[in-house]
């Protein structure tokens, strides 16, 4: 049976489909794979490891055609689930394992934004200590500043115990309860994404949100770019609506809006959230055993559709 994978994977995954028996056609590159060698590639394959950032629609899967796609993320809105669902097309996801590098990178983001780590890290490289000053770079408090999680799912709460030790109060909205989201805008410190992406949350971050949130609060995203109104985003950066954001995750990988890219007040990240050795191992692993369990006719640890 063929396989296709679109990205270089942690060598401990490869190695348990190559174990499994299957035949392996393998993708690298610095880029993301284009639509055109998908389309080709998939030809004859049955199963499919793709990477959040590849789009597998209809198409895809009838190119194959594909018995199986699983998803090397947590988060599966590039999978047209029912499209796969029409077809019985086994869609599966690797959630669990990168909770918590997820949130520590979401720590990684709220403390460089709150504490204007990139800002002093420039400010030295161009020449600018002169002296320490005790107005120089003042930055948030963390401790007793107010967290707003929005979707408080795995990663949510792992954000908010690591929050917790810092001091932070922690409110939370989400489909399970909490306070409104208009409440957690007006009254949050810092406002921390971990919805998934779907048609409810898509630009859930729009104008009327961001100037909700209090002048002095920062907007963090490990989530999925297109909660946030990118554009919108970077006028409440330039015009001062929040005070700052930390993003991982854009609505257009990787295009990242020149907007943002000129906002000096955010700080950007290449969808690392998952980014650790123990975490892409693991996550490679999973989807590869989600990938063999499906090819071989058993249910997969975890499935999606
Ligand atoms: C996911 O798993 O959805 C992440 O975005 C990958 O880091």
């Amino acid at each position: 049976m063929r396989v296709l994978i679109t990205q270089s994977i942690d060598p401990g995954g490869l190695a348990l489909l190559e174990a499994a028996g299957l035949e392996l056609t393998l993708r690298e590159g610095e880029e993301a794979i284009s639509r055109e060698a998908l389309l080709a590639r998939v030809a004859g394959c049955e199963g499919l490891l793709c990477m959040p950032t590849d789009t597998i629609d209809a198409e895809v899967m009838d190119a194959g055609p594909l018995r199986v796609v699983s998803g090397h993320a947590v988060g599966v809105d590039n999978i047209d689930l029912e499209a796969a669902r029409e077809r019985g097309v086994i869609v599966t996801n690797t959630p669990g394992v990168l909770t918590e590098a997820t949130a520590d990178l979401t720590l990684a983001l709220l403390l460089a934004c709150a504490r204007r780590v990139l800002e002093g890290d420039a400010l030295i490289r161009a020449g600018g200590f002169k002296a320490w000053r005790p107005t120089m770079l003042r930055g948030m408090d963390l401790y007793g500043a107010r967290l707003g999680i929005v979707g408080m799912g795995r990663i949510g709460s792992a954000v908010a115990s690591r929050a917790q030790v810092f001091g932070m109060e922690v409110v939370h909205h989400s489909r399970s309860g909490g306070i409104s989201l208009s409440e957690l805008l007006e009254t949050a410190d810092v406002v921390s994404l971990h919805c998934p992406l779907t048609p409810a949350t898509r630009h859930l971050m729009g104008e009327p949100e961001l100037r909700t949130m209090k002048s002095t609060a920062l907007l963090i995203n490990t989530a999925r770019g297109a909660i946030v109104d990118e554009p919108v985003l970077a006028r409440a950066l330039s015009e001062g609506w929040i005070a700052g954001a930390g993003i991982d995750v854009f609505e257009h990988e990787p295009a990242v809006h020149p907007d943002l890219l000129a906002a000096p007040n955010a700080v950007l990240l290449p969808h690392l959230g998952s980014a650790t050795w123990r975490a892409r191992r693991r996550m490679a692993e999973l989807a590869a055993r989600n990938l063999i369990e499906a090819l071989a006719d058993r249910e997969p640890t975890h499935r999606v559709a």
